[in-house]
C-alpha cells in the first residue's frame, strides 16, 4: 500500500454562517493530515459548501437575494474563515461548481444504466427542514425529531434510487470491514436500521417545486435531490473518473462526519457508489456533538459560537487544543469557556509554557544556546529518553484511532514528567558542580523538546513552529517528521534563542460569552472592504534603495534613500532583519503619498512595504527590476 491519506469534512450549508461545529471537524480533518504528512503519507483534504437545494432558495429569499448571490456570498464566509483558523485544504468544492455537475451527472446516468432508477408515483411525510421524506416510525410523537415539526405530506411522480437491492450487500460489507464506520456505537446503529426493510430513495424533486440544482441528465424536469448530488462531492473533488487525483486517493479515502448525517454518509453513499461501479469509501468516522449549557446550538436560541471570537481572544493555537483535548471522539461534548480558560492556563501557560522557558532559559544562561550532542548519558537520562520515545509510538496508536484526548495526555505526561526530572535533577546545582552533567541532562531535555514540538504540531501548527524555532531546529514544521525525531539527537539544535514573550500566556475569563446571531460576521466583512476609489487613493511606487544607514540608538529602525524618480528619505523598521548592505540595490514598494512623520529625529517621506511572520519581516519587492518611480497598481 503506498502511504497516502484522502480525509474530507462534510460539505456545509451555506444556509448559515460558520459556527464551531463547523469548526471542530474542519480542524480535527487538518489535524489528521498534518499528523500523516508527519508520517510521510501524501496527503489530500477536501472540503466545501453544500449550495442546492430548496433550504438554500428559502435562505437566499429571506436575504433577499438571488440563489447565486446568496451562496456565493456564503460560501465565501467558510472558505475565507479557513485560512484564519490554520486549515490547509488542498480543494474547496461548491456543489454549484461546473465539474462536479458534470460529475452527478455522469454518475446518475451510470446508475440508472444499471437500472437502479425507476420512476414512481409517491405520496409521504416530508420535512421541507431536513429535505427527506420521513417514515411514520422515524417521527417523535408524529414530528421530525430534529426541527419539532410534523412533516407535511406530499404526493409527487419523482425518480427513486433502488437503495433497497444493496442493503445485503452493505451489511455483509459492515461486518467485514472492520472500522468501516466508527467508533463502534455508529456502526452499531447502522447495523440497527439495516435490520429493517430498506426503502428506496428519492432522488428528485420537480423543477415546478424545485428549481436549485442539478437537472436530471434523462429527465429536464427534475433536478437531482440535494443529498445524492452532495455526497458525490467526495469524488467530483478528485476528479473522478479518470483524474489523477482519484486514482491516487479515492483507494484512502476518510470521511469525517457528525452523527447527524450518519445515514446518508453510512447507507445511501456506499449503496451509491456500489452501483456507479466505485469502490467504497475506507473509513467513515463520526463524531458527537459539541452541546452548549447542556443543550443544541441553534440560531434561534442564539447561542451559537462563532470561531473567530474566541480566536481573537483567546488566540487560535489554543483554540484548537482546547478542541481536540476536550472532546472524545465520537461523544457529545459541552462547550464553555471557563473550560477554554482552564486548560489554557494548566496545561498550555502552566505546563507545557514554563516548560519551554525555563529550558531555554538554562541552555541559554548555562551553555550560552549550545546543546551539546555528545554526553554520557546516567541511568536517569536513559529513564527519560526512552519515555520521549515511547510516547511517539502511543501518540500515532492513538492519532490513528481518532482519539485525539488521549493522544494529547500523554504528550502531556511526557511533558509533566520533564517538569519533574527538571526538579529532580537542578541543573541550577550542576552548573556549579558538575558540568558534564549538566550538560547531559540539558541535553536530554531539550531533545525531549524537540519529540513534543512535533507531536504538537499537527494540533498547535504555529506555537510548534516557533519552539522549533526557539530549538534552533533547522527543520521546522512540515519538514521535521516523526521519523526525524524518532532517531535521538539527529535534528541538531544549530543555537537555542531565548524569546522574552511567552508562548502560551496566562488568559482570563473574558465576561461576555462572544456569541451574536449569525448576520454580524457578514456586516463586519462589509465595514471592512474599501471602495477601489478609496484604494486608488494610495500612491504606490517601486523605489530602489540607493543608501541605508542605520539609526543611532534604534534597534529596529533604519534610514534609507529610495529613488522612486526623485529621492526619498524613508525610515523602516527592519533593521533587526536586515543589514544596511543588504538592502542597498533592492527594489522595494512604497507608500509615496503618506503624510511625512518624523521618526527618532529624522523625516521619513513615505513608508516601505513589508510581510510580517513569526520568523521575521521581508519587504516587498518586484517580480522583474522595474524604473524607479514605477507604478503599483
Ligand atoms: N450539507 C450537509 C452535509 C453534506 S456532506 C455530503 C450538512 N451540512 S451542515 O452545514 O449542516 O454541516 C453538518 C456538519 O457540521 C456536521 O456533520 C458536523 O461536521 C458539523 N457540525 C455542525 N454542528 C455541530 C455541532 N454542534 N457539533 C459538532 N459538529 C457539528 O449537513
Amino acid at each position: 500500500m503506498a502511504k497516502r491519506y484522502y480525509i474530507t469534512t462534510p460539505i456545509y450549508y451555506v444556509n448559515a454562517a460558520p459556527h464551531i461545529g463547523h469548526a471542530y471537524t474542519t480542524i480535527v480533518a487538518d489535524v489528521l493530515k498534518r499528523f500523516y504528512m508527519l508520517r510521510g503519507y501524501e496527503t489530500f483534504f477536501l472540503t466545501g459548501t453544500d449550495e442546492h437545494g430548496d433550504k438554500i432558495v428559502a435562505a437566499a429569499k429571506e436575504a433577499g437575494e438571488t440563489p447565486q448571490a446568496y451562496v456565493d456570498r456564503i460560501s465565501s464566509l467558510f472558505r475565507n474563515l479557513w485560512p484564519k483558523l490554520n486549515i490547509i485544504n488542498d480543494h474547496f468544492i461548491r456543489t454549484t461548481d461546473l465539474e462536479h455537475k458534470k460529475v452527478v451527472q455522469l454518475i446518475l446516468e451510470r446508475v440508472n444504466a444499471n437500472g437502479d432508477i425507476y420512476f414512481s408515483e409517491y405520496e409521504g411525510l416530508y420535512c421541507f427542514g431536513c429535505e427527506r421524506f420521513y417514515t411514520e416510525r422515524e417521527l417523535v410523537d408524529g414530528k421530525c425529531p430534529d426541527h419539532q415539526k410534523e412533516p407535511e405530506v406530499i404526493k409527487e411522480a419523482n425518480y427513486f434510487f433502488r437503495m433497497s437491492k444493496y442493503q445485503d450487500w452493505l451489511i455483509n460489507h459492515i461486518k467485514d470491514s472492520p472500522g468501516f464506520i466508527r467508533p463502534e456505537r455508529y456502526k452499531n446503529e447502522v447495523l440497527s436500521f439495516l435490520s429493517d426493510p430498506l426503502e428506496d430513495l428519492c432522488i428528485s424533486r420537480p423543477k415546478s417545486r424545485l428549481d436549485w440544482g442539478i437537472p436530471l441528465p434523462f429527465d429536464d424536469n427534475y433536478v437531482t435531490y440535494v443529498w445524492f448530488d452532495a455526497l458525490i462531492n467526495y469524488v467530483s473533488g478528485i476528479g473522478f473518473p479518470d483524474g489523477e487525483l482519484f486514482n491516487k486517493f479515492w483507494p484512502y479515502a476518510e470521511h469525517l462526519v457528525a452523527k447527524d448525517i450518519l445515514k446518508p454518509h453510512g447507507i445511501y453513499w456506499p449503496c451509491m457508489l456500489k452501483s456507479a461501479g466505485i469502490e467504497p469509501y475506507q473509513h467513515l468516522n463520526v463524531h458527537g456533538y459539541w452541546n452548549i449549557n447542556e443543550g443544541k446550538m441553534s440560531k434561534s436560541l442564539g447561542n451559537v459560537v462563532r470561531p473567530l471570537d474566541l480566536v481573537g481572544i483567546y488566540g487560535l493555537d489554543a483554540f484548537r487544543y482546547f478542541l481536540l483535548r476536550e472532546m472524545v471522539f465520537g461523544l457529545d461534548s459541552e462547550f464553555s469557556e471557563e473550560a477554554l480558560v482552564g486548560r489554557i492556563n494548566s496545561d498550555l501557560a502552566n505546563d507545557l509554557g514554563n516548560l519551554l522557558h525555563r529550558s531555554m532559559t538554562m541552555v541559554q544562561k548555562y551553555l550560552g544556546g549550545h546543546v551539546p550532542e555528545k554526553v554520557d548519558p546516567q541511568p536517569e537520562d536513559v529513564g527519560l529518553k526512552e519515555a520521549a520515545l515511547h510516547t511517539i509510538d502511543q501518540y500515532e496508536t492513538m492519532m490513528e484511532d481518532l482519539a485525539f484526548h488521549k493522544a494529547l495526555i500523554s504528550v502531556w505526561e511526557l511533558i509533566g514528567r520533564v517538569n519533574k526530572y527538571i526538579d529532580t535533577m537542578a541543573p541550577w546545582v550542576l552548573a556549579k558542580t558538575d558540568r558534564p552533567r549538566l550538560e547531559s541532562v540539558l541535553h536530554h531535555i531539550i531533545e525531549s523538546l524537540k519529540i513534543i514540538s512535533v507531536l504538537i504540531w499537527p494540533v498547535m501548527p504555529a506555537s510548534a513552529e516557533r519552539m522549533q524555532q526557539y530549538l534552533g531546529l533547522e527543520k521546522t514544521g512540515a519538514n521535521l517528521i516523526l521519523d526525524d525525531v524518532r532517531q535521538w539527537g539527529r535534528q541538531k539544535s544549530v543555537r537555542a534563542i531565548v524569546k522574552g514573550e511567552a508562548l502560551f500566556p496566562r488568559v482570563e475569563m473574558k465576561k461576555e460569552m462572544p456569541h451574536t446571531e449569525e448576520e454580524k460576521p457578514m456586516e463586519e466583512e462589509k465595514a471592512q472592504l474599501i471602495s477601489f476609489n478609496e484604494f486608488q487613493k494610495l500612491d504606490l511606487r517601486v523605489g530602489t534603495i540607493r543608501n541605508a544607514e542605520s539609526i543611532p540608538k534604534s534597534k529596529k529602525l533604519v534610514k534609507l534613500t529610495v529613488d522612486i524618480g526623485e529621492d526619498r528619505t524613508v525610515v523602516a523598521g527592519i533593521a533587526g532583519h536586515y543589514s544596511p548592505e543588504e538592502l542597498v540595490g533592492k527594489q522595494v514598494v512604497i507608500v509615496a503619498n503618506l503624510e511625512p512623520a518624523k521618526l527618532m529625529g529624522v523625516e521619513s517621506q513615505g513608508m516601505i512595504l513589508a510581510a510580517e511572520d513569526e520568523t521575521g519581516i521581508y519587504v516587498l519587492t518586484v517580480d522583474k527590476e522595474v524604473k524607479p518611480g514605477s507604478k503599483v497598481r
